[in-house]
């Protein structure tokens, strides 16, 4: 269009979430021109190796990425490159340069980015970073805006797709997680080293960003609960089944009073009726309870090339709306660091799938040392499997992590118990 203003965007990164960000730009130019005011052009490219072939002119693209940060032709960065650095010094750089921001570093952003949202808001700059969480949900813009009026009262997410994807697979085909594990690495859906995934960093991350704004106070990420699907088996699938219950990667956060927050990643058994449990496949979802709006969810495709640029452009357009008015930014800042409530102040119930020997009183037994940590039983399944040996699943009432624990180990080293296989939190 004739007369539009000229947006000038440094891309830093040009893998599965640049080159998408690069073809949507370029693909719906028309669009993104008329709804934001501005024409957004990527006229400058970094990337760490510059003789690989690639889609985009050659002259756009250069190794000297700090070059693109303090070029006063850049009116914009973009940072997908991911991980604390050189990323983070790259946005720090670009900001003190005076130019607004986009990145999709989830680990920065957890880490680190909050400090650099309040130098953003004080410098009349956006820093944005939608793409961080959840791929192409939008998530974080609904939660600084359409919803900043509700007091949250809890929030639970699937905010990891390859987990989902392979937790799916071992209820839908009854296989183990190993198994299914091996087959997702094969077809591209896990990483080789699946670590950030299936021990569920990447949903740590995910989950402090989401609470820092939520809740208006920086969540130290590294004070979130985090635990993995490891320890998943497709027993422990097949009796949640049983019991009525799904079993999900999810992140929860609740308030727990003025100040206080808990925030947690762990598998869950969630009713098989809630609508996070129908969420299957490499989806994410957010549930997020207010105390006017009550219950919302979101939910899409939470990685990959097409959906993060999608948000990462709805992000530009931000900014470049912004750029075209004269604008101040709307980098919104949260306050100072808090820490998550420890996972022993967590009440909830739990499922317990225990092998034991076969013979009499051990059910007595059990449910005695249960009871000694005031550990209350809500129900119980039971198989054989084989002359001496069998299998015991409990459901407890509501209790608190602190006493859970030790009644457990109790269990644990009682003489008519084989092992304890599993157990796993239950939210109602
Ligand atoms: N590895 C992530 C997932 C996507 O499996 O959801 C990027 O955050």
């Amino acid at each position: 269009m004739e007369g539009q203003k000229r947006i000038r965007v440094g891309l830093l990164g040009l893998g599965t979430v640049g080159g998408g960000v690069y073809r949507m730009l370029l693909d719906n130019q028309g669009a993104i021109e008329r709804r934001s005011g501005a024409r957004l052009e990527i006229t400058r490219i970094g990337v760490r190796d510059a003789n690989r072939e690639r889609d985009v002119p050659a002259e756009l693209v250069t190794c000297d990425l700090e070059s693109i940060v303090a070029d006063p032709e850049i009116d914009v960065i973009v940072e997908v490159i991911g991980g604390l650095e050189p990323a983070g010094d790259l946005i720090r750089t670009a900001l003190a340069n005076g130019k607004p921001v986009v990145t999709a570093n989830k680990e920065w952003m957890a880490k680190q980015g909050q400090a650099y949202v309040r130098y953003a808001a004080e410098h009349g700059l956006d820093l944005h970073y939608e793409a961080a969480v959840g791929g192409g949900i939008p998530l974080i813009q609904p939660l600084k805006h359409q919803l900043a009026g509700n007091d949250m009262v809890r929030m639970m997410g699937i905010l990891n797709g390859t987990t989902n994807f392979i937790l799916t697979r071992m209820t839908e085909e009854g296989a183990e997680f190993g198994d299914v594990l091996r087959d997702a690495q094969a077809a591209g859906y896990a990483e080789a080293d699946p670590t950030a995934d299936v021990d569920g960093f990447d949903a740590q991350y995910k989950l402090a960003i989401l609470s820092s704004i939520a809740f208006g106070k920086e969540v130290d990420p590294e004070t979130v609960y985090r635990e993995g699907i490891r320890r998943v088996g497709k027993r422990d699938i097949e009796f949640a089944d049983l019991l009525g219950y799904r079993i999900k990667l999810l992140g929860i956060v609740s308030s727990s009073g003025q100040d206080h927050l808990q925030a947690r990643v762990h598998p869950t058994m969630i009713p098989k009726t809630h609508p996070l449990a129908a969420v299957s496949g490499v989806y994410n979802a957010l549930w997020f309870q207010g105390d006017f709006v009550g219950d919302v969810m979101f939910s899409g495709r939470g990685a990959g090339s097409d959906p993060t640029a999608s948000a990462v452009v709805g992000d530009l357009v931000d900014i470049a709306r912004n750029l075209v008015s004269g604008g101040k930014g709307s980098a919104i800042p949260v306050g100072p660091k808090v820490a998550s409530d420890p996972i022993e102040s967590l009440e909830t119930s739990y499922y317990v799938r225990l092998t034991v020997l076969d013979r009499p009183k051990v059910l007595g037994t059990i449910a005695n040392l249960f009871g000694e940590y005031d550990v209350s039983l809500a129900a119980m399944e039971m198989r054989t499997l084989s002359a001496e040996k069998g299998e015991i699943v409990f459901m407890t009432h509501r209790c608190q992590e602190g006493r859970f624990r030790p009644a457990i180990e109790a269990v644990g080293d009682s003489s008519v118990v084989d092992r304890v296989e599993n157990w796993i939190r239950v939210e109602g």
